[in-house]
């Protein structure tokens, strides 16, 4: 069935955020459905991601930096998002194809196949595409090649750990044998943590007695500290962490929204002692640019939900209007797990 003249919609950038984000700086607008042509296909959205790194793109000046240029005001959300082929001239991909890319925050995308990939059957739920085997399942995937693997008798330390990425990692080192540790805000998502994703022990960081329950989770140190959450939490863990300790940088959740995350005290020094006085190595890592490692991430991923030594979980939010709030949750402290947004079908569409 063609789909030219039906009507679809889209989210887009209202206005840059000025501090925190607000739903306010999207906008939901109609659109048309694109026309295909020689080399592309459409694709109906059915999963949509929010994700935190969405909040650097759509900075005015992104990461306050002049080289990466700011998203124009106007343009659809580049969200990742899980679909379906609906119509192809593409040689590679035909109708009925469940594909997973940067399709953004809209019901229905034109693609002409890059940085596009085929959701393997093996992931059980397509939206699992969008958590533990897509963009937050890879991220730790990486990082923990980037520490050189789980090595028995090591702990690993997990910062937003609740979260998408910091709930992938948990799985994949438990998954793996390995012991892990998680830092996250409240009680609920202590438990979450504890008893469906298996994390051996979790701090809360919210609470008073956070580094008594550190101390105790911690008997050996921190061999790999998984920091998802930058600002002046890295200092606060400096010194747990074990000699020869490797902080692993995965991203910035208390910076993205400006300054504030950066406190009032300057934490340098503290880090800089650690390095220093126990050999502690900071490393940034990118699951970007890894394309050649994603078979054996999908292999692994696959064979740990076959066996059931992984059980991948979302959290699913309806309607493509819901994504503004739902990407603003994210920084509110107030999202478990990996967040996604289903969309509505388009009128004549199956669900
Ligand atoms: N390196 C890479 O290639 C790569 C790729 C993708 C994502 N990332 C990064 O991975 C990180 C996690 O992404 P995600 O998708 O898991 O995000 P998410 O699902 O939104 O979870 C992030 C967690 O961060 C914590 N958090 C939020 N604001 C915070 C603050 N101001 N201070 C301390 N903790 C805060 C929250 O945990 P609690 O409130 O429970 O502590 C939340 O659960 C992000 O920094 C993202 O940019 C890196």
């Amino acid at each position: 069935m063609s789909l030219v003249n039906t009507t679809a919609k889209k989210v887009v950038l209202h206005s840059y955020p000025e501090g925190n984000l607000k739903a306010s700086d999207f906008a939901v607008e109609d659109c048309p459905v694109p026309e295909l042509t020689d080399g592309t296909f459409l694709v109906r959205n059915i999963f949509v991601s929010v994700d935190p790194m969405l909040r650097i793109f759509i900075d005015k000046m992104p990461l306050g930096s002049k080289s990466m240029p700011s998203l124009p005001i106007g343009t659809t959300i580049p969200g990742a998002a899980v679909g379906e082929v609906i119509e192809s001239r593409h040689p590679d991909f035909k109708a009925g194809d469940i594909v997973e890319g940067r399709f953004g925050w809209q019901h229905i995308a034109l693609s002409n196949g890059q940085g596009v990939n085929r959701v393997p059957a093996g992931y059980g739920g397509i939206e699992n595409a969008l958590g533990i085997g897509g963009l937050p399942g890879f991220t730790a995937y990486i990082g923990l090649n980037t520490a050189g693997g789980v090595k028995p008798g090591q702990t690993v330390l997990v910062s937003g750990a609740a979260g998408a990425v910091g709930s992938a990692v948990g799985a994949l080192v438990k998954a793996r044998g390995g012991r892990v540790v998680g830092i996250a805000g409240g009680e609920d998502k202590r438990r979450y943590l504890i008893d469906k994703v298996g994390y051996d022990a979790v701090a809360d960081r919210l609470s008073p007695d956070f580094h008594a329950q550190l101390a105790e989770a911690l008997p050996d140190g921190v061999h790999v500290y998984f920091d998802n959450v930058g600002g002046p939490m890295l200092a606060e863990i400096m010194p747990y962490m074990a000699f020869g300790g490797l902080v692993l940088i995965s991203g910035l959740m208390a910076q993205y929204q400006g300054n504030k995350g950066a406190g009032a005290t300057d934490n340098l020094p503290a880090v800089l002692h650690a390095v220093m006085g126990k050999g502690v190595r900071i490393q940034g890592f990118s699951q970007y640019g890894q394309d050649a490692l994603r078979p054996g991430f999908e292999e692994e991923i696959c064979s740990l939900i076959s066996s059931g030594a992984l059980k991948p979980e979302v959290h699913v939010v309806e309607g493509l209007e819901a994504l503004p709030q739902a990407q603003v949750d994210l920084f509110e402290n107030s999202t478990t797990g990996k967040v996604v947004v289903r969309v509505v079908p388009l009128p004549g569409q199956s669900a």
